[in-house]
């Protein structure tokens, strides 16, 4: 598999292109509402002082590091406000790689495929760990593939694709054999909000010396457009971070910087309540004419992503625009998640037209 190139794109283009309607369950742009106060921060921020509209510090304003630190319960000192998730993995993984303490990266599989693509960006070599077959952290698999010449091991939590949370005693076994290989782990928590049983526990609370954790609001708070996110490095590790950063960027977004700082302060717990209560209604009904199509199916245990199983319809790329073209559902090839999901499609569940998606492939299927 290329991961060099990553196929959301590939795939969104090819479904808005096609002559039918096509319901998207490509990516994972959540299509509700953000809280109230960021369009109010916003709004705010136009008014500001035009000093208001310069460089804001390098690792990020002030106050929103003080609100991000708080809320991780972590010094301030130890966290970058990066161009959301996403930069904040690159730096982790970049930290691991630069250190000389070995270029093997453990990632595990199915995978978010920018993590691969950032590896071989980053001049590193990934090692494929299979997930247990529900989805969750294979610790004896995980841990027997670290090594000597392991630097970086990255997990995600709720995990996109597979909708499992790790429990965290898993994570602790796989931090401590990584530790003990001098090894980092990158622990990507950017859907920490979407955990549907609560059983979600941060990599944070292990209080290890190499974990960094990663993590932001495009999803929390439905701005994925807005790129604010953040990463939390122990207090060692963080200075050419800092720098990679400041390099890179400069600096992340002042007027996004503060309608999140706003939309923090202003937000209650309620908000974040009904996304998940919006998501798990999708689920069960995604699922239920999933069951009718006769397909098999992860049931996700967070994040936002069903995984689902058509008998004789593995999921290659060609499958996936036949059910653009020949069903109307737009979803992600399986082989695009590294190889142990194969057969699979994924589904994003942002969207209010789910039901109506999985009822024209309980359609298809049944024909
Ligand atoms: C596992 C994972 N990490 C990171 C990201 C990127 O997040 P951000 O928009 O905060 O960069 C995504 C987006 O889909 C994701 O699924």
């Amino acid at each position: 598999m290329n991961y060099e190139t990553p196929q959301f794109f590939h795939v969104m283009q090819y479904a808005a292109a096609a002559d039918r309607d096509v319901i998207d369950m490509v990516s994972g742009n959540p299509d509700w509402e953000p809280p109230e106060a960021i369009r109010d921060g916003l709004s705010e921020y136009a008014e500001s002082d035009a000093s208001e509209f310069q460089y804001p510090p390098s690792d990020g304003l002030k106050p929103l590091r003080e609100e991000i630190a708080a809320r991780r319960n972590v010094d301030p000192a130890r966290v970058i406000v990066t161009n959301g998730t996403g930069e904040a993995n690159y730096l982790g993984m970049a930290r691991a790689l630069e250190r000389d303490a070995g270029e093997d990266c453990v990632l595990i599989d199915p995978v978010y495929p920018y993590y691969p693509g950032k590896v071989s960006m980053l001049g590193g070599e990934t090692q494929l760990v299979d997930a247990a077959r529900n989805g969750t952290l294979d610790v004896e698999s995980t841990c027997e593939a670290i090594g000597p010449e392991t630097g970086l091991i990255v997990l995600n939590t709720p995990n996109n694709p597979t909708g499992a949370v790790y429990d965290i005693d898993s994570i602790r076994a796989v931090v401590e054999t990584a530790a003990d290989h001098d090894a980092l782990v990158v622990v990507d928590e950017v859907y920490d909000h979407f955990d549907f049983a609560g059983s979600f526990k941060s990599a944070l609370t292990l209080d290890a010396d190499n974990v960094i954790v990663t993590s932001g609001v495009s999803k929390s708070m439905a701005i994925t457009g807005f790129r604010v996110g953040y990463a939390i490095f122990p207090q060692d590790l963080i200075e050419p971070a800092k720098t990679r950063h400041m390099l890179v960027n400069v600096t992340t977004s002042r007027p996004a910087q503060q309608a999140v700082y706003n939309a923090y302060r202003e937000t209650g717990p309620d908000y974040y309540a009904a996304a998940r209560d919006r998501l798990t209604d999708r689920v069960d009904s995604f699922t239920e004419a999933l069951d009718r199509a006769g397909a098999e199916y992860t049931t996700p245990d967070g994040a936002f992503y069903v995984l689902a199983r058509f008998d004789g319809f593995p999921g290659t790329m060609e499958n996936v625009k036949t059910l653009i073209d020949e069903a109307g559902v737009a979803g992600m090839p399986g082989s695009t998640f590294g190889t142990a999901r194969n057969d699979w499609l994924r589904f994003a569940l942002v969207t209010p037209r789910a039901t109506e998606a999985a009822e024209r492939l309980a359609e298809y299927f049944a024909e």
